[in-house]
């Protein structure tokens, strides 16, 4: 509800836009009078934008504070598996035992895939990027739904939703054996979401005993709560935009998918780990730190649009990561070598008056690293877990009316000019 009006006065018009208060957070002024104005509102990167009401995710980027329908991350991750949080995301509350069983239940019947899918995975290199294959697999999957495409129909809806998070670790799971070289394995559905993850990335025909390390398997599904979602982030805003045209659901996950793709979002795990091998050694940090205030490089896994302060997350991935190398007695260098660079950067005025903090992809490719899971599957991950944060948020679009995305701009190009035919042409 509006509570009171701004007021905007421009080319002698005064126009009263509500404000209007949420829960929590900043509160936001309904500029949809500009309408008439003449005028269009500027935000390049939409960096004081809210283009939607949501009640999934809530940050307090001062604070460092991030709630899941209210529950903060931390005690999610800690006690809570992957798709309880995936449960709430969706339907709003953790499930009850009774909710808990039907939906894992759900999940479970559906973590296989069409065997014909199997063939898409032929059509690429060996070497071909993982995060390639998902795209264009997760795109692909609508062609196995027909029946159940009508976005307007919830039932439709809600088994895509089911599907989409049953499926995603298969799927990661083939596209890194394909890349090994190696047969694809079927899911094991007495296994929980994170083991049977594991061990279709690491278990083989010559070897279907592999039962995943319980640290390792519960690391693994912090981890995928910990990127389960995260409010209006550059790849959950593609989704909203893709699904706001009416497009099926796996069109828009797999544009999530390739938005998440990029070094300054998802891809950001991978390329923290490029850049501990690029640095080499403590000794070299300070050179590189120079490379990094002379903006010839950026230190990734460092700043976030929305925290100026801790990522709750990377709080709790350092912790994790302090297990799993406790557990699999790993002394890893590049842990090491990140938490000198942690430790110089959060001493140092250039990232002190710049609010950059290690983010949410700083420790995971350590942990990730340490488990046997090869670099270019980090971002794999990422798109896996961030499938419940993806759809939950498809869904809650698809729960009210809503209007195809149609964002306008300032045009500074050419203005009015007459065709010239070639041979006029300068
Ligand atoms: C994710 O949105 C989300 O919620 C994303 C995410 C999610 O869960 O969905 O949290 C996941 O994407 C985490 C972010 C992962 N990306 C990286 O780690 C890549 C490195 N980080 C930067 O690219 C950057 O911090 C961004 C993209 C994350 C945020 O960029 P902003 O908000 O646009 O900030 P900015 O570019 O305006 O930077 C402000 C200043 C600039 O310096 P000045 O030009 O003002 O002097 O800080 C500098 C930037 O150059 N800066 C950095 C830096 N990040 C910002 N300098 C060095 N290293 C960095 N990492």
């Amino acid at each position: 509800m509006a509570d009171t009006n701004a007021k905007l006065t421009v080319n002698g018009e005064e126009y009263e836009l509500p404000i209007i208060k949420g829960t929590l957070g900043r509160p936001v002024i309904d500029i949809a009078a500009l309408q008439d104005s003449g005028f269009w509102s500027y935000d390049p990167g939409f960096k004081v934008t809210a283009p939607v009401e949501s009640k999934i995710t809530y940050i307090d980027g001062g604070k460092g504070e991030l709630l899941h329908r209210g529950y903060p991350i931390d005690q999610l991750a800690n006690n809570a598996e992957y798709l309880e949080v995936a449960y709430a995301l969706i339907h709003g509350d953790l499930p009850n035992a009774e909710q808990k069983a039907d939906f894992f239940e759900k999940i479970r019947k559906h973590t296989g895939v069409h065997d014909q899918l199997r063939k898409f995975f032929e059509g690429f290199r060996r070497d071909a990027h993982p995060m390639a294959i998902m795209v264009g697999v997760v795109g692909a999957l609508s062609a196995f739904y027909h029946d159940n495409l009508d976005v307007s129909n919830e039932e439709h809806r809600e088994i895509t939703a089911i599907r989409l998070i049953a499926k995603m670790p298969t799927l990661a799971a083939m596209s890194y054996k394909y890349s090994q070289g190696e047969p694809f394995m079927y899911p094991r559905n007495d296994f929980s979401y994170a083991e049977n993850f594991l061990y279709m990335m690491f278990a083989t025909p010559a070897d279907v005993d592999y039962e995943p390390n319980d640290v390792v398997t519960r690391a693994m599904d912090k981890i995928f709560t910990l990127h389960a979602d995260h409010e209006q982030n550059a790849s959950t805003s593609t989704v909203r935009l893709a699904g706001s045209t009416g497009a099926n659901p796996y069109a828009c996950i797999a544009a999530g998918i390739a938005a998440l793709w990029g070094p300054s979002h998802g891809g950001a795990n991978e390329a923290v780990l490029e850049m501990l091998d690029e640095i080499g050694t403590v000794e070299n940090v300070p050179a590189f730190m120079e490379k990094v205030k002379s903006r010839e490089v950026k230190l990734m896994g460092f700043g976030h649009r929305v925290y100026k302060n801790f990522d709750p997350r990377a709080q709790v991935m350092k912790e994790t990561c302090d297990e799993v190398l406790g557990a699999l007695g790993i002394n890893d260098p590049k842990l090491e070598l990140a938490m000198a660079l942690e430790k110089i950067a959060l001493e140092d005025p250039f990232f002190v008056e710049r609010n950059l903090y290690p983010n949410v992809d700083f420790y995971s490719g350590i942990i990730l690293k340490a488990i046997g899971i090869p670099t270019s599957m980090f971002t794999v991950i990422f798109s896996l877990a961030r499938t419940s944060g993806w759809i939950s948020h498809w869904l809650e679009m698809h729960s009210a009316p809503f209007k195809i995305g149609r964002p306008r701009q300032l045009y500074t190009g050419e203005t009015h000019r007459d065709f010239v035919k070639v041979e006029d042409r300068k």
